[in-house]
């Protein structure tokens, strides 16, 4: 496997607070690459520089041996990086079919509102995208009227439109229902590895980290404090202790 992202010391201070303090991170191709760590320590802000919605101060990000600091958000999807949102950014007066019809003619380049939702060729891949997440029942339900799983399956499922090689998720699970978490997981997993991307997402949860992570990214304090394979870092007493809050001998049930 090959480094499809490299980031190489990636600075970002918000007046005293240093959300990345030289971040170095290359994330394989075909991996899917859990962050973990506690609030604040810099996760969000390590997707935001890669996605172009924040620019570091020092340091510099490839995909593909192509630099992505100073492109735009647009941009930067345009090479094949989407992303999810720690909170799903859905029109939530619009159906789910709507929703991912209008992040498949974003895709496309067609501004004009409301014209794409009329054409039937990004409807019918619109409804081709929900059955891959399992969502065919819910495409004429606004997005105001869906459980948190549902919204952000449906935020990632506008992502995946985008027919990115890299996906960047924040939390894809928070919010949701402890019954649905596994499924919603399961899902969207199935999805990615179909096809063929490969993901890295910022999970508290690490029952979805142990099952699903490839390997393990511990954030403190805007620097990686720990990587490897889940199994090593999730046994960590340090991460167990840091991360996780648990003191090391009560922590059985973190194993992968
Ligand atoms: N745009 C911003 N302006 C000012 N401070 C910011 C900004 N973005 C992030 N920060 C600060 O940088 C630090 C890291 O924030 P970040 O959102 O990356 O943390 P996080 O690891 O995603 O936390 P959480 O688990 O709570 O989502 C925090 O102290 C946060 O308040
Ligand atoms: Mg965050």
């Amino acid at each position: 496997m090959s480094a499809l992202l490299s980031a190489k010391g990636l600075k970002l201070a918000f007046g005293g607070v240093k959300a990345a303090d030289g971040i170095d991170l290359d994330v394989m191709e075909g991996e899917f690459l859990a962050i973990i760590g506690p609030n604040g320590a810099g996760k969000t802000t390590f997707i935001n520089m890669t996605t172009g919605y924040l620019k570091p101060q020092a340091g510099e990000i490839t995909y593909r041996g192509q630099k992505l600091l100073g492109l735009s958000p647009r941009k930067i999807v345009g090479l094949g990086i989407a992303r999810s949102f720690q909170l799903p950014q859905l029109f939530t007066e619009h159906t789910v079919l709507e929703n991912v019809a209008l992040a498949i003619a974003a895709r496309d380049g067609i501004w004009v509102p409301f014209a794409p939702l009329l054409r039937p060729s990004v409807r019918a891949e619109a409804e081709e995208v929900l059955a891959r997440f399992g969502l065919s029942a819910l495409a004429e339900r606004r997005g105001d009227a869906l459980n948190e799983g549902a919204r952000k399956l449906t935020d990632i499922a506008m992502a995946v439109a985008l027919r990115p090689q890299l996906l960047l998720m924040d939390e894809p699970t928070s919010g949701v229902a402890a019954a649905d978490k596994m499924a919603v997981v399961e899902t969207l997993v199935r999805v990615l590895r179909d096809a063929k991307v490969t993901a890295v997402f910022v999970e508290h949860d690490m029952e979805v980290v142990a099952r699903f992570a490839d390997r393990v990214a511990v954030w403190g304090q805007g620097r990686i404090m720990a990587l490897g394979p889940p199994q090593q870092i999730l046994n960590d007493p340090q991460v167990l202790r840091d991360v996780i809050g648990i003191a090391p001998k009560e922590a059985s049930h973190a194993s992968a």
